[in-house]
């Protein structure tokens, strides 16, 4: 049962409705009054405590969450996670045993449609989404337009953008059959948008989709290809590349999923929505932690240097990055398989000298008292870095590759906000810490700082 221990302006304790379910109950000090507030799935409804008044004429008590660190913002059936476990499953199912048994096409239909296809369902769905892998062609100009050293994620952020100019009939969310093309259009496109972003990056031109192929495939294919006629893709770089899509398709009200439900709350089409998601992976608080584990990894150099490295962050002199998570507090499920998966793909592309450097590290963190205490466990970008660079990614790619494998998780969560009843115009409060109200002053009447002698 839930403890309240803060009273605010009254006395907060847990009690239980007659119907045998709990509450938290508090008293007002100044009127005596009792309010009863149902706890429900070891939740309180926020509106619930409007019925708390703390002055006679407040609208009710509300809460004050920065960062939603504490607040459920959704009810959902998508993803489950217990951070201090270890366990990411989508729609029931451990994540190990999809990257395993899955494919990264296969978990999309799963994470978007809540089962498994049977067999005809998913091959029409693979039909479905691989006949939208083509872009207009002028997409391809707007790609063209962008300068020579444009960020590949900047450039599939605006095209994603576009493309809600390009299919006007995005806009009928509350179609089913509108909304299931849009979907098959978002994970058909994003590889060929990222890989055309990729392409101009480094001068080369365009390679079209090659539905024949698989949908890793495909995009490698995209990326690689050069004069030869069929792009040959080497089985176990498009399987590590699968897995890897597997692993970041979804991951519940993550930052970039937040800003999906919140933009996509005002009812906007789901491009312009996926625009906000994708932009919002951009950041290096979220889809750029696996750059910056490359960076530590070259400034560190050597095994060698490893515990002066342990040291000088124990100092607090700086982070070890791909380590830690604000949800996991034990080993990150998606860091086990990337690591297993590291060691298939270097039997490929030779094994990276950082990886000795990653493995000693993480060794060395793993028996110290300091990473011990605070929980601090390797997370999926510990790894996932190491083998993007080994398999040819330059390290701008490494957003974009996450924003493939996340899109069936941004429409999936979309489209569970847009069917939610209870779900409105995202819209939080505040705490107005401002001015009171205060009279406009003429310019002429203004205070004007004082002048020192060389007008500094
Ligand atoms: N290295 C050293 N110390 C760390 C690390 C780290 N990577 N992460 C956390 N700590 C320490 C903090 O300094 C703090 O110590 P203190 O209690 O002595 O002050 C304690 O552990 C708790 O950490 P918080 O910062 O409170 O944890 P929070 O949940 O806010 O942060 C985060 C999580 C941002 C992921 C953090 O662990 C971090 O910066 N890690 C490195 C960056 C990284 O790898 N990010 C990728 C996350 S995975 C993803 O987004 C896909």
């Amino acid at each position: 049962m839930a403890q309240a221990t803060a009273p605010l302006n009254g006395d907060q304790k847990t009690g239980a409705l007659s119907n045998g379910k709990n509450t938290l109950t508090s008293t007002e000090n100044r009127t005596g009054r009792q309010n009863g507030v149902p706890i429900e799935m070891e939740t309180i409804r926020a509106m619930d405590l409007r019925q708390i008044r703390v002055n006679p004429d407040d609208f009710g008590l509300m809460t004050y969450d920065p960062a939603f660190m504490n607040t459920a913002a959704c009810k959902s059936k998508i993803t489950f996670i217990d951070g201090d476990k270890g366990i990411l499953r989508y729609r029931g199912y451990p994540i190990e045993q999809l990257a395993e048994k899955s494919n990264f096409l296969e978990t999309a239909y799963l994470i978007i449609y809540g089962e498994l296809p049977r067999k005809s369902q998913y091959e029409d769905w693979v039909n479905d989404v691989m006949m939208h892998t083509l872009i207009h062609e002028n997409i391809k100009k707007f790609v063209d337009g962008f300068h020579y050293d444009a960020h590949p994620m900047g450039m599939l952020i605006s095209s994603v953008a576009a493309l809600s100019t390009f299919y006007t009939d995005a806009k009928n969310i509350f179609d089913p059959q509108s909304r299931q093309l849009q979907i098959f259009r978002l994970v058909g496109k994003m590889p060929t948008l990222a890989a055309f972003a990729f392409r101009h990056s480094v001068g080369r031109p365009y390679v079209y989709p090659d539905n024949e192929m698989s949908y890793a495939g495909n995009f490698l294919s995209m990326l690689f290809k050069m004069t030869e006629l069929k792009y040959k893709v080497h089985p176990v770089l498009e399987h590590a590349l699968d897995v890897l899509f597997i692993l970041h398709a979804d991951h519940e009200q993550n930052c970039s999923a937040s800003a999906m439900r919140s933009v996509g709350s005002s009812h906007v089409d789901p491009y312009s929505a996926t625009t906000a998601a994708a932009a919002a992976l951009y950041g290096p608080l979220h889809g750029g932690a696996n750059e910056a584990v490359l960076v530590m990894l070259d400034e560190i150099g050597n095994k060698n240097n490893v515990p002066g490295f342990i040291a000088s962050v124990k100092e607090g002199k700086g982070k070890l990055m791909g380590f830690g998570h604000r949800v996991y507090k034990n080993y990150d499920p998606r860091a086990k398989v990337i690591k297993k998966l590291a060691d298939e793909v270097f039997e490929v592309t030779g094994r990276s000298p950082k990886l000795d450097i990653a493995l000693e590290l993480e060794r060395i963190a793993l028996e110290d008292e300091y990473f011990i205490k605070r929980k601090l466990y390797p997370n999926v970008d510990f790894y996932s870095g190491l083998i993007y660079q080994a398999m040819g990614f330059p390290v701008e790619m490494f957003p974009v590759l996450f924003a493939i494998g996340r899109t069936p998780g941004w429409v999936s969560q979309w489209q569970e906000m847009l069917l939610d009843q209870e779900q409105k115009i995202a819209r939080p409060r505040q705490i107005y810490m401002g001015h009171g109200v205060r009279d406009y002053v003429m310019m002429g009447k203004r205070d004007e700082p004082k002048k020192g002698k060389n007008g500094a």
